[in-house]
Order: structure tokens, then C-alpha cells, then sequence
């Protein structure tokens, strides 16, 4: 059976193997006594048969080796989204040049430290769809040097998106799994439409990669928690020319996710503002674009004041997440005549 290695700064001292669903601890003396397999690949849900665990040089109590991982192994992502860049740098969204606002925030991201582990961009990467823009928007992401997973809005071109988008650091995958989370990448974008809609043949895939998670863990132990993400809300956010335009069958996504308890976050872009709700124990959170902000709890079309953003996240593997807002101080006179874009 072949082994690989589990993150191996999780324990400093023993090594953590993963095969198929069960997870073991090999401690340098000893292979097995006082430990037993569990099935998780979780290094935290490692249990002995007494209440002790290793932890470095230390033998800790299980809470508190729990308190600690806690506290050094979350995985780090930032979620950017609806950056609008052109193939042309100057030209500008109501006003606003995509291209400037997006490196500001780019900057920002190069300040924090630690780096994020992963970038997720969810859609309306690009404003006029070409090829070109995907380009500029790959030699802006270079100096980040971070995987990158990216799915399509309303103003993407998915042909074009993937013809450019499919080189490291940037992958085209929409599954996959990092620091004990699964992520799942689905295209809510209908071609020559704003509003958004789960096919059917999206909506089977999400099931399938959702059932599979939980298949290969056997039915004593939990899967990893999952993150789900995707273009358009599928919530009302209470500005009636917003709403118009978002998921337009979100029961049935509902469905799908209900079936899964894994499922503990999902994410979106769109609607150019934060946005927080909590349904049947999944959390959905929109995020500010990186260009023109939408004035919140607006009836008709409104741009807002509010500075370009991101949103960043610490996922715990655990299922715990904790999450913010940053915004940058970018600013540029904006059309605030304007009625739509
Ligand atoms: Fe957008």
C-alpha cells in the first residue's frame, strides 16, 4: 500500500502517513504502541488509546494538542474577485482603471506575512473577455509566485479563460484539496446572460465530487470540510437591480449541499460588496471586488465609495474558519452618473 507523507510540520517529532482513509502516526521509537489508526487523514483527530498525545518533544493532553494545532496549522486563503481588467490598462470601469486598482490590491497581498497558502478568483476576472486581458491578468499574479484556482463570471469568456489561465502557478482544476480542506470550483455564468445558473451537469458533478468525499472516508469518521465556490449569490442581498441577476435556482444547489454537512463555507463575487448568511449550517460570504464597489440595500443601480478589497480566510482543520476584509486605499474619481455597466 503506498504511504505519503501528511503535513509534516503538523508534529515535529513523529511522521504522519496518510493511505486510502486511515491515518497513523509512526513515532521514531516505535511503530503502533499506544497508538491506533483512526480513519481521518486529519492529523488532529490522531488519538491514542490513552488521553495523551506527542506534540515536538512534549506529551500534551488531547485538548491541548488540539488548542495548539489550532493555532499553527490553519490554511490561509485569499479570495479576489470581479477585477473587470481590460486588455487595454487604461481603460477604465465607470471611471475607475481596473488595472490600477487590482495591482493596489495585489500590493497588499505582497505585504502580508505569512503569504496566503492559496488564491481563489471567482469570477469576472475580465471585462471585455479576451484572451489578451486573461494574459495581462497571469503577468500580474506572477510576483505573488501562489496557486491560483479560478472560475467564471458573467463577463467571462470560459473558452478564452482556459486557453490562457492553465499555467503554474495558475491551475484550471476545480477540485481539489489543500491543508486538510476540500474545494469545490463550479460555473454559475449562463453564456450571453448577467444572471446565474447551475446546470444540471454542474449540479451532478458538485453531487458526485461531494459523495465521493464522503465514500472515501468510510462511515465511522467525517471528511474533510469543504469549501464550495462559485460567481453569483444565491441569496437576494436586497438591492432589487442586483437581485435580478443572481443564482436563479439556488433550491436546488441548497439540496445538493444539504446533503452534505461537510460543506462549511461557500463563496462569491458579484454583487461587489460584502455579504455574510448563515443557512443550514453553511455560511455563505460575498466579497468586495477588486474595482468599483455597489452601494449595499440599493433598488436601482449605485456604485458606492468604498475602497477596491479582498476577502482573506483562515481555515482550521477542524472545520473552523475565521475570516476578514481588507481593503486598500486606492481611490479615482468615479462616473457616479452612471445607470448600469
Ligand atoms: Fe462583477
Amino acid at each position: 500500500m503506498k504511504l505519503r507523507p501528511f503535513k509534516p510540520c503538523v508534529l515535529q517529532q513523529g511522521l504522519v502517513y496518510q493511505f486510502s482513509s486511515v491515518a497513523r502516526i509512526i513515532n521514531n521509537k516505535s511503530a503502533g504502541a499506544g497508538y491506533q489508526e483512526v480513519a481521518t487523514p486529519t492529523a488532529q483527530l490522531l488519538c491514542l488509546k490513552s488521553n495523551i498525545l506527542p506534540f515536538g518533544n512534549c506529551l500534551l493532553e488531547r485538548k491541548s494538542v488540539s488548542a495548539i494545532m489550532k493555532q499553527v496549522s490553519p490554511l490561509s486563503i485569499a479570495q479576489i474577485t470581479d477585477i473587470h481588467l481590460f486588455t487595454d490598462d487604461n481603460q477604465k470601469l465607470l471611471g475607475l482603471p481596473t488595472t490600477q486598482s487590482f495591482q493596489a490590491v495585489i500590493e497588499r497581498l505582497l505585504s502580508l506575512q505569512p503569504q496566503p497558502d492559496l488564491l481563489l478568483l471567482t469570477g469576472d476576472l475580465s471585462q471585455d473577455g479576451t484572451p489578451e486581458s486573461y494574459e495581462r491578468l497571469q503577468d500580474l499574479l506572477i510576483p505573488l509566485e501562489m496557486p491560483t484556482y479560478w472560475l467564471s463570471g458573467n463577463h467571462d469568456c470560459i473558452s478564452a479563460m482556459q486557453q490562457v489561465l492553465n499555467r503554474a502557478p495558475i491551475s484550471p482544476r476545480k477540485a481539489f484539496t489543500q491543508g486538510g480542506w476540500n474545494f469545490l470550483l463550479i460555473d454559475s455564468s449562463v453564456p450571453g446572460c448577467v444572471h446565474g445558473n447551475l446546470s444540471l451537469e454542474t449540479l451532478d458533478w458538485l453531487d458526485f465530487r461531494l459523495r465521493l468525499m464522503s465514500d472515501s472516508f468510510g462511515s465511522n469518521s467525517v471528511p474533510h470540510p469543504t469549501v464550495v465556490a462559485l460567481h453569483h449569490p444565491p441569496f437576494r442581498v436586497n438591492s432589487h437591480w442586483l437581485d435580478t441577476s443572481k443564482l436563479q435556482n439556488p433550491e436546488v444547489f441548497f439540496a445538493v449541499l444539504d446533503r452534505y454537512p461537510q460543506v462549511k463555507l461557500v463563496l462569491f463575487g458579484h454583487i461587489h460588496q460584502e455579504f455574510n448568511r448563515q443557512r443550514n449550517g453553511v455560511h455563505y460570504l460575498g466579497s468586495p471586488s477588486t474595482s468599483v464597489q455597489f452601494e449595499p440595500q440599493s433598488s436601482s443601480f449605485s456604485l458606492s465609495h468604498e475602497k477596491p478589497g479582498l476577502r482573506l480566510l483562515k481555515l482550521y482543520p477542524d472545520g473552523s474558519w475565521e475570516t476578514r476584509i481588507e481593503r486598500v486605499a486606492y481611490s479615482h474619481k468615479l462616473d457616479l452618473a452612471a445607470t448600469g455597466y
